[in-house]
């Protein structure tokens, strides 16, 4: 199964300069909370900006840059032929972005951990293709900066 994790602003904006344009404690919690001992997957921008190791999580890397190959990580050169092998597996794998890699896997996700944002942050990077309407609200949080929820593709 292939799911999303992001952190979205009113704007569907999720990155600035290549980082997220937001210091939430409480939402980095729940990205560890979520990830922990799972398969977690982005794009070679995102884990380049990484600000440090993501530790005890099976790390998938999308790059074209069949020279690209960092310490301790798969990588993957094709991400829609990742995508159709593994979108009926039983394990999950989720899509940690970036921008590119969540617009061009948005459509094989069936799960969505979805933190919104409260306020509007300066972006340059944003998730158009993410719209709530396509979703069934399965857990709601409200916490001081973002609203977290659990989402699951309707059929
Ligand atoms: N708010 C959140 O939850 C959140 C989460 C993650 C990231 N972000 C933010 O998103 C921004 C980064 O997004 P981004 O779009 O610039 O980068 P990205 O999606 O992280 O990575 C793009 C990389 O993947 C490669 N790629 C794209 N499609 C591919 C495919 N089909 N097959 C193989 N390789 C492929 C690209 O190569 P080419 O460039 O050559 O096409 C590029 O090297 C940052 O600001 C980051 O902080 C926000």
């Amino acid at each position: 199964m292939i799911s999303l994790s992001v952190a979205i602003d009113p704007n569907k904006g999720i990155g600035y300069k290549g980082a997220l344009p937001w210091h939430l404690k409480d939402e980095l919690q729940i990205f560890k909370r979520n990830t922990m001992h799972k398969h977690i997957v982005m794009g070679q921008t995102t884990y380049d900006g990484l600000p440090g190791r993501l530790k005890d999580r099976y790390i998938t890397v999308i790059s074209i840059d069949h020279e690209y190959k960092p310490d301790d990580v798969e990588v993957e050169y094709d991400l829609i032929e990742f995508l159709k092998k593994h979108e009926d597996d039983e394990t999950e794998y989720i899509i940690c972005g970036g921008a590119s890699i969540y617009r061009q896997s948005y459509p094989y996700c069936r799960k969505a951990y979805v933190s919104f944002v409260k306020k509007e942050y300066e972006v340059d990077t944003h998730f158009d293709a993410f719209d709530l309407n396509d979703w069934e609200i399965i857990l709601e949080e409200d916490h001081p900066d973002f609203i977290y929820r659990e989402l699951k593709r309707k059929s």
